[in-house]
């Protein structure tokens, strides 16, 4: 483990000196808004899963579920998905025996695809107002893909933090071309220093290989 130039401690294969995403190609990576952004992921939804596939070569979902599933073992544990768009990480948690997930997303298009891939239950919502959940509802929380260019800043950590029960997991990605100039770097050494969460594990890992963009892969312990 060592620490960068912020004093964060990573990983010793974390290299944060290397930002490789110029060519920032996705629609929804350019909204203004919210309203534009519901808008690209309603125009996006039905392709969505294979352009994951085909154009970006997407792995978070998979790599976040297996970090996630190093720290989590109870199956049995409720853990909600925020951002759960078409239902990929939830698909993985299935895949890897977990029964008890709901998921939440500000896109009903996405929503309507996430149907049937193991959720109990999926419900509209807006990490940047508060949720309509209640205060530590959760064991757990993934929240994937979802801190990133034109969606969610680090202001909003509190909100996870708020639905996970003291001693909860949350496990989320951090697009390493926002990683540090939206301040994410600095906003989780700050939750660890004021007793909020204790960092468990902080690694830069494979996000969006055929655009060859890495993602942080972040697990906190709720304290
Ligand atoms: C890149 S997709 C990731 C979806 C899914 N987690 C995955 O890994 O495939 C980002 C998702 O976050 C959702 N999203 C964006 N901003 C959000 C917000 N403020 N509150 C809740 N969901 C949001 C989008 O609707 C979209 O489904």
């Amino acid at each position: 483990m060592s620490k960068n130039q912020k004093g964060l401690k990573l990983k010793d294969n974390l290299d944060l000196s290397k930002s490789k995403n110029e060519d920032n190609l996705l629609g929804v990576y350019k909204s203004q808004n919210e309203d534009e952004l519901i808008g690209a992921y309603k125009d996006w939804a039905l392709l969505y899963d294979k352009d994951n596939d085909d154009v970006l070569g997407t792995v978070s979902q998979p790599n976040s579920v297996k970090i996630f599933h190093e720290y989590l073992k109870d199956s049995k544990l409720k853990i909600i998905d925020v951002g759960c768009g078409t239902g990929l990480v939830g698909l993985e948690l299935k895949n890897l025996g977990f029964s008890n997930f709901d998921g939440i997303d500000l896109s009903q298009e996405m929503i309507d695809i996430a149907q049937g891939r193991g959720y109990n239950s999926l419900f509209l919502g807006n990490l940047n107002k508060s949720l309509p959940i209640g205060s530590n509802s959760y064991d757990a929380a993934l929240c994937v893909g979802v801190f990133t260019h034109g969606h969610v800043g680090p202001e909003r950590f509190s909100e996870l933090v708020r639905i996970v029960k003291p001693a909860g997991i949350i496990c989320f990605t951090i697009n390493e071309n926002v990683y540090e100039s939206q301040g994410f770097d600095i906003a989780i050494k700050h939750l660890e220093s004021i007793n909020i969460w204790k960092v468990l594990d902080i690694r830069k890992h494979d996000y969006m290989v055929k655009k060859n963009v890495k993602g942080i892969y972040c697990v906190v312990k709720v304290t």
